[in-house]
């Protein structure tokens, strides 16, 4: 029994001290991964990939979506062949090859983004101007935490979201909805303001999506990570989207007309439109201020009852309006609703609103930023101003009520909803 019992005890010895070991070992391991940066020689490889312009093929011209393992815009050689059915309803000048454009002036281009924004290793962004300390500052874009940041993008976001932002990275092609194309400089979840095409993101907003990853599709949840590294992440996506979206911008030019040996916006003007977007969208006087939230959180009263039910049953007034309502994109409460191409060149449909699942956030002020200002370049409309203006409803409130009752069928029936 004793014998037993002693070797069962040096068992649990060498099976402790073998567990120490690759516990050591492990964290050794990490820690190494932690400080893996970039080659010096590793450079942002110009882009190669069609620029797409145009996203006005709409889901009805659009019976194959995307397979596993595909970008739906892949190829120029893939747009331009007429038997390839993805593409039948391509028009001409949807996609631009930059292939096409003045050798030369891609050569400056390239030159001039990395003298700004550096290299995976160094990344920075130093306009030459009095910019550059600005930016620095306001959207903590110094080399410090730029340095930080791409060295974490590395190791969590790279295969998905790719060296450059262009949301190519190995798994991206397996993945559905694909991960986000920084270079366009658009981000779908924001809370600011200003008019469409100017809506970068706030820092938290940026913040929000890390934290809370997207509901319903592969972007995860890095919650675990701590704050510093949160923002130092942050202001790596704002450098790799700034960088993206001026050499997109120029390269749009370029390619529109192959025989520009120089476009007629510089880089350093581009930095300089950019950057004001981006810090404008920062100032607290053009982030959504919702009307204070107008009903009880748990309704007792039959008044507070009373109010609630009204309200779902304005927002389901707009929402079936056949002009300016919701039921315009997503039919049969999305059930049914169509394909469409989003500004990336990848595709989207309005969402099922019977399924209670909401990328950008199930908060109900979620929900209100996106009755507010839509979600930017997916197509989802702004109701800001034309929904109280119908006369329908009082506040985007009544339409948030309504699409958060339409999930749950005993909601439904206790306001009165038939969606079947
Ligand atoms: C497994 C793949 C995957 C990984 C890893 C991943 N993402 Fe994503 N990410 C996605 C997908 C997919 C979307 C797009 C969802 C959509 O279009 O609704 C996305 C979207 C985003 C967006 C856009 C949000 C918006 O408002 O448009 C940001 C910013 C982002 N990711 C940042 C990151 C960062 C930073 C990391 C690393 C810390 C990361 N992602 C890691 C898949 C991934
Ligand atoms: C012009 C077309 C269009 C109109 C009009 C429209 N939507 Fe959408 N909506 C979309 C698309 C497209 C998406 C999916 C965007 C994505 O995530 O890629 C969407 C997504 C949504 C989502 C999901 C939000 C999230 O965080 O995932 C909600 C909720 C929604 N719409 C509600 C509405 C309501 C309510 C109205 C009317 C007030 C409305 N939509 C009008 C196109 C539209």
């Amino acid at each position: 029994m004793n014998v037993l019992f002693r070797a069962q005890a040096s068992r649990q010895v060498v099976v402790r001290a073998a567990l120490m070991f690759v516990a050591v070992i492990g964290l050794a391991g990490c820690d190494q991964m932690m400080n893996d940066r970039y080659s010096l020689d590793m450079r942002y490889p110009p882009r190669s990939d069609p620029v797409f312009k145009e996203a006005t093929i709409s889901g009805e011209e659009l019976q194959y979506p995307d397979r596993p393992g595909q970008l739906p815009i892949l190829s120029l050689a893939n747009a331009e062949d007429p038997e390839n059915p993805l593409f039948k309803p391509a028009k001409a000048g949807m996609l631009l090859a930059p292939s096409k454009a003045n050798a030369e002036a891609r050569k400056n281009l390239n030159e001039s983004l990395e003298k700004v924004f550096g290299t995976p290793a160094r990344p920075k962004v130093a306009p030459d101007s009095e910019l550059a300390g600005t930016l620095q500052a306001e959207l903590q874009l110094d080399e410090r935490t730029l340095r930080r940041g791409s060295r974490l993008y590395r190791i969590q976001c790279l295969h998905c979201h790719g060296l450059s932002g262009d949301g190519r990275g190995p798994t991206a092609f397996w993945v559905n909805p694909h991960p986000r194309d920084y270079r366009q400089g658009v981000f779908k979840f924001t809370s600011v303001t200003l008019q469409q095409s100017a809506q970068k993101p706030r820092r938290e907003d940026l913040l929000r999506t890390l934290r809370q990853g997207i509901d319903g599709t592969s972007m995860p949840s890095f919650g675990t990570m701590t704050e510093d590294e949160l923002q130092a992440i942050v202001s790596y996506v704002i450098h790799l989207s700034m960088r993206g979206e001026v050499e997109y911008q120029v390269l749009v030019e370029l390619t529109q007309n192959p025989s520009l040996a120089k476009p007629e916006t510089s880089v350093d003007e581009w930095i300089a439109g950019l950057a004001r977007y981006w810090l404008d969208a920062q100032k607290p006087e053009n982030e959504i201020i919702p009307e204070p939230y107008p009903f009880a959180l748990h309704p007792e009263t039959d008044a507070e009852k009373v109010a609630i039910r009204d309200a779902v049953r304005r927002g389901a007034t707009f929402f079936a309006d056949a002009q300016v309502g919701c039921v315009t994109c997503h039919t049969d409460y999305g059930r049914n609703a169509k394909f469409r191409y989003d500004v990336w060149g990848t595709l989207t449909k309005p969402a099922d609103l019977t399924t209670g699942i909401y990328r950008g956030g199930r908060r109900p002020i979620d929900l209100y930023y996106r009755m507010h200002s839509g979600i930017n370049g997916s197509g989802m409309a702004a109701f800001k101003d034309a929904a109280v203006k119908s006369g329908k409803v009082k506040s985007l409130w009544d339409i948030v009520k309504f699409v958060e009752i339409l999930p749950y069928p005993a909601m439904r029936n206790e306001y009165g909803i038939h969606i079947d």
